[in-house]
C-alpha cells in the first residue's frame, strides 16, 4: 500500500484525524498538501494551505496552487469535519442544524467538486470521505451530526458510482469515537483504551488511497477499534 510520488490533498489537516493522515501519507513516500482553516502545525514534509471550504472559488484557486507546485494531484481525503451534539428542541435557531450541514457534507462536496478536474487530469485518483458509525442509526441530539454525516455517506456511494469509469475511486471510512485530546476532556470517565485511534484510521485511509484498492469503490468501512 505505498504512495510513492501520489500527491494527496488532506483537508481538515491541522486537526486530530487530518495530522495523522498527512503522517500518514508521507510514511508511505506520498506528497501533502495539507488544507485548513487558519494557521496549524503541519508534519515536516507536508506543504500547508489556508482555505475556508465553503467557497468551491477559494478551493479551486488553492488546488490549481497544489497542483502547480507538485505538478498533479491524485487523491483527496476529506477529513474536515466536526461534531456538536444539540436536540431540536433547544436549537435557538434552525441555522445551527445548518451550520453542521455545511461543516461535513459542504466541505466534503466542495473539495470533491473542486478536485475532479484534477483526477481526470491525471487519468484516475482517489476520493477518501469520513462518515461517522453515530450516523448509521440516530440518536436523540445527534440529529444535525448524524443527518450531515449520513449526507456524507449516501454523497460517498453516488459519487463512485458517477466516475467508477473514470478510474476515480471514491471511499468512505467510518470511525466511532476517535481517542482525542478533545474526546477524552469531554468524556473522562469512558474506556478510552477501547476507542480507535488516529493512527489506526489513518492507516485504513492510506490503503483506500493506495493502488492496492483500486477494486474498491462506493464502500463505507467501520473502523471502530475495540467499541
Ligand atoms: N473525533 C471523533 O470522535 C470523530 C468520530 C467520527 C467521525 N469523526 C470525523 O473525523 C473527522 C476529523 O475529526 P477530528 O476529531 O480530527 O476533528 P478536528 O480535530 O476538529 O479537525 C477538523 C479540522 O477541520 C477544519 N475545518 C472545519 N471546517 C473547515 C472549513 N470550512 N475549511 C477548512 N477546514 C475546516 C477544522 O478547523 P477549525 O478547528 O479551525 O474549525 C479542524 O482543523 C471529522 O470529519 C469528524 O466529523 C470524528
Amino acid at each position: 500500500m505505498r504512495l510513492d510520488g501520489r500527491v494527496i490533498v488532506v483537508t481538515g489537516a491541522f486537526g486530530h484525524l487530518g495530522r495523522e493522515v498527512a503522517r500518514e501519507v508521507l510514511a508511505q513516500g506520498g506528497k501533502v498538501a495539507a488544507l485548513d482553516l487558519g494557521d496549524g502545525d503541519v508534519p515536516p514534509g507536508a506543504r500547508a494551505w489556508t482555505v475556508d471550504l465553503a467557497s468551491l472559488d477559494d478551493t479551486t484557486r488553492v488546488l490549481a496552487e497544489v497542483a502547480g507546485r507538485f505538478g498533479a494531484i491524485d487523491g483527496l481525503a476529506n477529513v474536515a469535519g466536526g461534531f456538536r451534539w444539540q436536540t431540536l428542541d433547544e436549537s435557538v435557531d434552525l441555522a445551527e442544524w445548518t451550520a453542521l450541514h455545511r461543516l461535513n457534507l459542504g466541505t466534503c462536496v466542495t473539495a470533491s467538486k473542486a478536485v475532479l478536474p484534477f483526477l481526470q487530469r491525471a487519468g484516475g485518483g482517489r476520493i477518501v470521505n469520513v462518515g461517522a458509525m453515530g450516523a448509521v442509526k440516530g440518536a436523540s441530539g445527534m440529529g444535525a451530526y448524524a443527518a450531515s454525516k449520513a449526507g456524507v455517506m449516501r454523497f460517498t456511494e453516488a459519487l463512485a458510482d458517477e466516475l467508477k469509469l473514470q478510474d476515480i475511486t471514491v471511499n468512505a471510512v467510518l470511525p466511532s469515537v476517535i481517542d482525542t485530546p478533545a474526546n477524552r476532556a469531554d468524556m473522562p470517565k469512558a474506556k478510552h483504551d477501547r476507542w480507535v485511534k488516529p493512527q489506526e484510521i489513518a492507516r485504513v485511509i492510506a490503503f483506500l488511497l493506495s493502488d492496492a484498492a483500486a477494486a474498491v469503490t462506493g464502500a463505507l468501512i467501520p473502523v471502530t477499534g475495540k467499541t
